[in-house]
């Protein structure tokens, strides 16, 4: 099996990413996909709430763009933020005026205003865009955004999802193996990486894949992935970047030929994307489809391991509740095992939040919490700072507090903060809860494992871009 490029190097490919279109950006005046289009504002600068602080920085422009996006301090940045100057607060971002919003109500009242039809605009590097593909739900906004997600998030309800548990029960299978025939210490967070991209890609192409088809999907999807982290070279062909879009050619042909195999209701994702119809009769095209497989692949793998590998940090930082966790999945009913589960998941996505920020380009003038956010600006939706200092709707929010309790009224258990909200929330979040609780059932359960963490290694969690402990969480199996 193809194992997946260590952390650390991929740390420094985010750094290039982030640094080397910032730099092209001002000197060479390359703007972001859905900036040269940004409606120019009609307000006048006007003071904000609690901007006086912010706007010591040295370099306006820049603002908190460095401390924002840096895998070390995106969420502790949200966190001294809100302390800081209250629940939202204008800075510079990406060379662009912005506006950081936290806190539960505000975020709400924002994604309420992001859902007029032509509100906002997705906000993506150009070569995102070629990486993606123009027809991904990602660069999409406004009324073809929403005609494209009926059809995309189809594939990803509830009912869809438990249709492709056959596939999920082999994936976590197969990891629970691979951990067991482990002799010595191994990367919890390689094994949940390509444990999680290789269920995806069973998900998405179940039977019609063979198992070295498989491997060759992962190799190709990691250099494509590299090439999302790395400068936008693609001039280069020994470059990252352009290394990145010869993988994707190869995947888009191989995706192209199972669409023409790929029956009606043999339960895969690419059926479902394939026959699902809107109201109007109308399906995916071939385009949108290939492109919103990479959209998929890509969303679910770095944000489910993430969840997966914190889970594993805060089981092996709190024995009691590893111990209680064991009994339940040992002991107690499907529902009860869920609920539990649910509960102890909302908890590791609260306190590492795999996706600590969105961002928005304002198309139309808005007011969140009485600050007005013009046409032209950014709009960053702030759910680690929400998430990590909301005590009104986390109470003690700074302690791990694995059974608060989340309702919705309908027996929805799991807290979707993290999962964002509004027209852009997670589609993919009912696929990420399955998969993640039937790892920690199986792992917890009595055919599962225990393990040790490794001594000497350095837990502390960075971004890169999912959240991951640095030294990768290297454990070694209980015998
Ligand atoms: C624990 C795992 C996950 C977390 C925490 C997570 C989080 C998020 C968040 C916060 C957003 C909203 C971003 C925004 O507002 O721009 C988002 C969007 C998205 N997610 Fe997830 N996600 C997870 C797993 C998945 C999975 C498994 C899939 C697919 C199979 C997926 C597919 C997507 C897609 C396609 C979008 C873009 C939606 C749009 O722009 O309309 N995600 N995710």
């Amino acid at each position: 099996m193809a194992e997946l490029e260590p952390r650390s190097r991929r740390g420094h490919r985010l750094l290039q990413v982030l640094l080397l279109p910032l730099l092209l950006h001002f000197f060479q005046g390359i703007n972001f996909c859905a900036g040269g289009s940004a409606q120019q504002s009609r307000f006048r600068p006007r003071t904000l709430r609690s901007t006086a602080a912010v706007q010591r920085a040295a370099l306006p422009i820049l603002g908190d763009t460095l401390q924002l996006l840096n895998g070390k301090t995106m969420s502790s940045y949200q966190v001294d933020g809100r302390r800081k100057f209250g629940n939202v607060w204008k800075t510079s971002v990406l060379f662009k005026k912005a506006v950081i919003i936290t806190g539960a109500a505000e975020l709400a009242e924002a994604m309420k205003q992001e859902s007029r039809p032509n509100a906002t605009k997705a906000f993506f590097p150009p070569h995102h865009q070629r990486l993606f593909g123009t027809e991904s739900l990602l660069m999409q906004s406004g009324p073809p955004h929403r005609k494209l997600r009926r059809l995309v998030q189809a594939a990803m309800i509830p009912k869809a999802v438990s249709s492709y548990l056959e596939s999920i029960n082999e994936g976590v299978s197969e990891l629970l193996a691979k951990c067991k025939s482990q002799n010595g210490p191994f990367s919890m967070v390689e094994m949940l990486r390509t444990a999680v991209v290789t269920t995806m890609l069973k998900i998405l192409f179940g039977r019609q894949a063979s198992a070295s088809e498989i491997e060759s999907l992962i190799e190709d999807v990691s250099t494509w992935s590299d090439g999302l982290l790395s400068a936008p070279l693609t001039f280069l062909p020994w470059s990252n970047a352009a290394r990145a879009m010869r993988a994707r050619a190869r995947v888009a042909k191989i995706i192209r030929g199972w669409l023409q195999s790929c029956g009606d209701g043999d339960g895969t994702l690419l059926s479902r994307l394939v026959y699902t119809e809107d109201e109007d009769g109308a399906r995916l095209t071939e385009e949108e489809i290939v492109d919103n497989v990479f959209t998929l692949v890509f969303a679910a793998t770095d944000t489910t391991a993430s969840s997966l590998s914190s889970s594993f940090l805060a089981l092996s930082r709190h024995p009691d509740l590893q111990q209680q966790l064991r009994e339940v999945c040992s002991e107690e009913d499907v529902e009860t095992v869920d609920r539990n589960l649910d509960a102890f998941l909302s908890e590791v996505l609260r306190t590492s939040p795999p996706a600590p920020f969105a961002m928005r380009l304002v198309e139309e003038d808005l007011e969140v919490s009485k600050v007005p956010v013009p046409a032209g600006w950014l709009m960053v939706y702030g759910f680690a700072g929400t998430m990590l200092c909301d005590a009104e709707r986390y109470p003690q929010p700074e302690e791990f507090l694995w059974n608060r309790t989340f309702s919705d009224g309908q027996g929805q258990s799991l807290d979707e903060a993290a999962f964002g909200g509004g027209p852009r929330m997670c589609p993919g979040r009912f696929l990420a809860a399955q998969v993640a609780k039937t790892v920690l059932r199986e792992v917890l359960g009595p055919s599962g494992f225990r393990w040790e963490l490794e001594p000497r290694q350095d837990l502390s969690q960075r971004y890169t871009p999912g959240l991951f402990p640095v030294d990768g969480l290297k454990v070694v199996l209980k015998k």
